[in-house]
């Protein structure tokens, strides 16, 4: 049966943006429908970002949810290499929570979890077909198909957590957006395999090019690998992907492993502005996209959602629509930092690698970049900053 329904929010988008904007949203009382095009199974069972940072952990505790919401330990060591050689970066911290090696499976999972079994929040997966009527003069509205029926919401608010391909920025006309974007010319390898966790992650900078080895889980790890924007995961079989590993590692000793998944990343990042527009919200990657150098996608979806659920809540439950209208403007200097700290590492750790990237000269300052984190305690606090996300 085709069905017209009224509710203050709907959230596009059952990603770690949306389902965290809806777990906050529920647990202000602030009624919303969530609506997924992908079905649950999906959802559980994607692989993605391994940290959360010590702003998102301190933003869950503050909502009061990081108990039932984040899992993993503590997230304070890098091990930085160059050819072969490491040095363990120890993240300084100001004695308040820390951010932890938090999958994003795990969070979305404890997502799903709290807001749909232990709550009931109404999220509703496998909707095609989904369309925004947003006017001048017009109650907004959400149409979507669900089994073959056509439904309507007609709500006050839209939140677009659709990511990069969704239809919320679509539905933003285009002569409204200034979109600012920055290619930096290659690609990641990015390989999940069947591998016990390391002691520290790994970032790592060689003649051959970039590799990290980062922890999801205590049976997993995500390596990537520097590669040209023309390769794909064809031109990756796996006995090359170990012998690469092995060679940019510098370390003959690692075996060859199970590998899970395996797919070409193009680097880049995006940003979209306004992230708002009449009554759409954007938030996530459906405003901004980083390179996963410096771990910060999900943790800028995390903020976007902190500052837009409380404006959500003034509006919708006081009545107070002014700092719902200061939305992106409030989120847009956060997401640039964000931007410049991922483009930072990026840089660092690809120029200091492979000298036909970007030249010998850009290489070695690249190096002496990297030695800084090590040598001066001013450069070390900032670098803490940002990894923790409060810079
Ligand atoms: P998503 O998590 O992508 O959620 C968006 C949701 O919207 C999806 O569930 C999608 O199915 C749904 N959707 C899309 N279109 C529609 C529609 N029309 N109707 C209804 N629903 C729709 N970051 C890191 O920091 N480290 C990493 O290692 C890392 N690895 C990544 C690997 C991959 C392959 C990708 C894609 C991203 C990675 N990221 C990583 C980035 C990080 O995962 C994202 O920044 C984060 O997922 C953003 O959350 P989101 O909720 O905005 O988007
Ligand atoms: C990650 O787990 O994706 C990760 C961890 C630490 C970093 C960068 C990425 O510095």
């Amino acid at each position: 049966m085709p069905t017209t329904e009224e509710i203050p929010v709907v959230i596009i988008g059952a990603g770690a943006a949306g389902l965290t904007l809806a777990t906050l949203l529920d647990t202000a009382k602030v009624p919303c429908i969530v609506l997924e095009r992908q079905d649950r199974t999906y959802i559980e069972g994607r692989q993605r970002a391994g940290v959360v940072d010590a702003r998102g952990v301190r933003m869950f505790e503050r909502w009061g949810l990081a108990d039932q919401l984040l899992a993993g330990p503590v997230a304070q060591t890098i091990d930085y290499r160059v050819n072969g050689v490491g040095r363990v970066f120890e993240i300084a911290g100001d004695n308040g929570s820390e951010g932890r090696f938090c999958t994003q499976q795990m969070l979305v999972n404890n997502l799903l979890r709290e807001l749909i079994d232990m709550r009931g929040g109404d999220v509703r997966f496998d909707v095609t077909d989904v369309t925004i009527t947003d006017e001048d003069g017009q109650r907004p509205q959400v149409r979507y198909t669900r089994e073959g029926q056509v439904h309507t919401i007609a709500c006050d608010h839209i939140a677009g957590c659709d990511a990069d391909r969704g239809v919320s920025r679509a539905s933003i006309p285009a002569s409204v957006l200034t979109t600012i974007s920055h290619e930096f010319g290659y690609a990641w390898l990015a390989v999940l395999v069947e591998a016990p966790v390391v002691a520290h992650p790994i970032m790592a900078a060689s003649d051959h090019g970039f590799v990290a080895q980062l922890p999801r889980g205590p049976q997993r790890s995500r390596y990537y690998l520097q590669c040209p924007l023309s390769d794909g995961t064809q031109d990756w079989p796996h006995a090359r992907i170990w012998d690469e590993i092995r060679l940019r590692l510098n370390d003959d000793t690692i075996p060859d492993a199970v590998v899970l998944d395996c797919e070409v990343v193009p680097l880049r990042s995006v940003v979209h502005a306004p992230m708002q527009h009449r009554n759409i919200y954007l938030a996530g990657d459906a405003a901004h996209l980083v390179p996963p150098t410096g771990a910060k996608g999900m943790n800028m979806a995390l903020y976007d959602v902190d500052v837009l659920a409380q404006a959500l809540v003034d509006a919708v439950n006081s009545d107070d629509g002014s700092t719902l209208a200061g939305y992106s403007a409030t989120v847009l200097p956060r997401v640039w930092k964000y931007q410049e700290f991922s483009a930072w590492m990026t840089d660092m750790m690809h120029d200091g690698g492979d000298p036909t990237q970007n030249g010998a000269f850009r290489q070695m300052t690249a190096r002496a970049r990297l030695d800084e984190l090590f040598s001066s305690p001013v450069a070390a606090r900032l670098h803490s900053d940002f990894q923790r996300g409060v810079a």
